[in-house]
């Protein structure tokens, strides 16, 4: 392990040296899935955001050109004025790794590796060059950074901890899957790595698969099921994914082929370990009458709540040895195995660590913010840390909506003046309320900025979102937003989540007692997906809360995305207006405008 960071040393020297006047940095990430755009000005944060809510096209790994153009009118610059622009990974290395993996595995890779040589060959491995086009900038402006180093960055430089150990874990980067690193100031050390195929990230995607969803997309689903089900299968899944005492996991490669195979990432083994795998179009209801659907679906919810286990299990496992490694008290999480709510939870519960923060954007469209702030921490040298904030996309001017408004016919009232007093009765009333508000959210929840909201005291709300509103599966749970003064009278909280909990990134347990009260959004184990509002990390919300309150006497609203299933959470107006005609929600807040369901397509006289 000592080898790497001399390398990354030895690699960076120069550029330290060719850096030192650069004041503007673009950190991009593209070309597998959600590709995002950042950019720093002078070390402040001026916008952050996945292309996709731009393209709307869902998981988008196109240049993110749309979200350049913005951030560079948001800043009032050109790419002219940009010094770096630093991609966050090497294609190169992963090019090596899928060709090394293709050799080592032939002629068992005979499925995989044409396809693989076809992409790359074809379009990804001129990567440099596209870039280079796509964004119209001098080779020299260009640099890259390391896919974990990358996420490691994201994780710890807009963390509030000036120390502390660091957790990346995510499908595969060029070689890496999980990268255990310190912190420190304005560096992140590497400390130990475990490459592919032995990747936890994968573990969990081939059990996505098997129970019949979508890899890259379908991963909070399994953690949805997981809830209904017992881990009755762990015996099996320790046959799957071995764990061993110098801290480190590896995979039983006879149960996996997502080396080896473009659509099947288990194999037959796997299936005789584990049954048939669910049909993506099967029903799923473990609550049904019907005794051969509740049997049936049970049997699923138990693997995933198995494989859910033996993921947390690894996940403690590798953290007790970067305790050991590192001693520190703190810890920073990121890679997309970071997103994993519930395993955040076990961590936080753990007592490894005192405190727990992960990247809100924990995926690939993270790898954007972190390649910048590499570049400006490590290779700049700068000392001053950011905050990280999450309303980091684009907003819209109020009379440019108007004008749309009345553009389309569309009849509105204007409540800025009293938003959060009208908006409150709308909730109230038991309305299901979309709210858009400035700046659109970083990362893949919506926190406040770009949501469905309702009042959770009426299980009935959950199932009408669900049914009438999202069309999404019924066993998903919605996740409460909740005043953080009030929230341990509700749920029981451990100390160590909290830094998490801004951003909806942990579970916590709803009190038994309270459970009741807010239904719509306890899932069947009694966890809710909890986001804690205060004055300072989103004021706007805060207000709604206290108003809610005041009527209800409920310090909690239940908060889901704004948008329709499988489509990218709204961005714009037109988006906004889009979905909303398209869904059942009763009243739409946009940037204090108000339009109601009842009126909708008709004039503003
Ligand atoms: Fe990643």
């Amino acid at each position: 392990m000592a080898g790497i960071k001399e390398r990354q040393l030895q690699r960076l020297q120069p550029l330290i040296f060719k850096l030192e006047s650069c004041m503007v940095i673009l950190g991009i990430s593209a070309y597998y899935h959600d590709s995002a755009a950042v950019l720093l000005k002078d070390g402040v944060l001026v916008g952050a955001c996945q292309e996709e809510r731009f393209t709307r096209v869902k998981h988008d790994p196109s240049l993110p050109i749309r979200s350049v153009k913005w951030l560079l009118s948001e800043a009032k610059l050109t790419l002219d004025d940009v010094d770096q622009v630093v991609f966050y990974e090497k294609p190169l290395l992963k090019f090596e790794r899928i060709l090394a993996t293709g050799v080592a595995y032939f002629p068992w890779s005979w499925r995989i590796f044409p396809a693989q040589m076809h992409a790359w060959l074809g379009d990804k491995l001129w990567m440099q060059s596209n870039i280079l086009k796509g964004l119209n900038i001098p080779k020299q402006k260009l640099l890259f950074s390391e896919h974990h180093l990358s996420h490691a960055s994201s994780a710890f430089f807009p963390s509030p901890f000036e120390k502390a150990a660091i957790l990346t874990i995510d499908g595969v980067g060029e070689w890496a899957t999980t990268g255990l690193w310190q912190g420190n100031g304005n560096t992140v050390t590497p400390i130990a790595e475990i490459r592919y195929p032995h990747s936890l990230g994968m573990f969990y995607s081939s059990i996505t698969a098997h129970l019949g969803f979508a890899v890259n997309s379908g991963e909070y689903k399994v953690m949805g099921m997981a809830a209904f089900g017992t881990p009755i299968f762990m015996e099996q899944m320790e046959e799957l994914l071995i764990l061993h005492p110098d801290g480190s996991f590896t995979l039983n490669l006879d149960y996996f082929q997502y080396h080896l195979h473009p659509r099947e990432p288990m194999t037959s083994k796997a299936v005789d370990l584990l049954g048939d795998k669910r049909h993506p179009a099967s029903e799923f209801d473990p609550l049904s009458e019907d005794p051969i659907l509740r049997e049936t679906s049970l049997h699923f919810a138990n693997i995933a709540a198995s494989a859910q286990r033996r993921l947390e299990q690894a996940l403690l496992h590798l953290l007790k040895h970067a305790k050991d490694q590192t001693g520190e008290e703190n810890l920073c999480l990121a890679g997309g195995v970071a997103l994993n709510a519930s395993a955040n939870r076990v961590i936080a519960e753990s007592g490894l660590f005192e405190n727990v923060w992960a990247q809100p954007a924990a995926g690939d469209a993270g790898g954007a913010l972190g390649a910048a702030l590499w570049a400006w921490h490590m290779l700049h040298d700068n000392q001053e840390r950011i905050q990280q904030r999450v309303d980091l996309g684009r907003s819209w001017e109020r009379e440019e909506t108007k004008m749309f408004f009345n553009d389309f016919g569309l009849q509105f009232t204007d409540q800025e003046a009293n938003l959060v007093e009208q908006a409150s009765e709308d909730l109230a009333e038991g309305k299901i309320v979309a709210w858009m508000q400035g700046r659109f959210e970083w990362g893949p929840r919506a926190l406040g900025y770009r949501s469905i909201l309702a009042d959770p005291s009426n299980k009935k709300t959950a199932d009408t979102i669900n049914e009438m509103v999202k069309f999404r599966e019924l066993f998903r749970p919605f996740a409460p937003m909740c005043l953080e003064k009030e929230a341990s009278v509700y749920f029981d909280i451990p100390k160590a989540s909290l830094p998490m909990l801004p951003y909806m990134l942990c579970t916590v347990g709803v009190r038994e007692e309270k459970r009741e009260e807010i239904p719509a959004v306890t899932h069947v184990d009694g966890s809710a997906r909890l986001q804690l509002i205060n004055e300072d990390n989103h004021p706007m919300m805060n207000s709604l809360l206290q108003a809610f309150k005041e009527k209800t006497g409920l310090p909690i609203l239940l908060n889901t995305s704004f948008n329709m299933k499988g489509d990218a959470m709204v961005s714009s107006p037109v988006d906004a207006v889009a979905t909303f005609r398209q869904s059942n929600i009763d009243v739409m807040y946009i940037d204090g405008f108000r339009i109601e369901r009842s009126l909708k397509g008709k004039t503003n006289n």
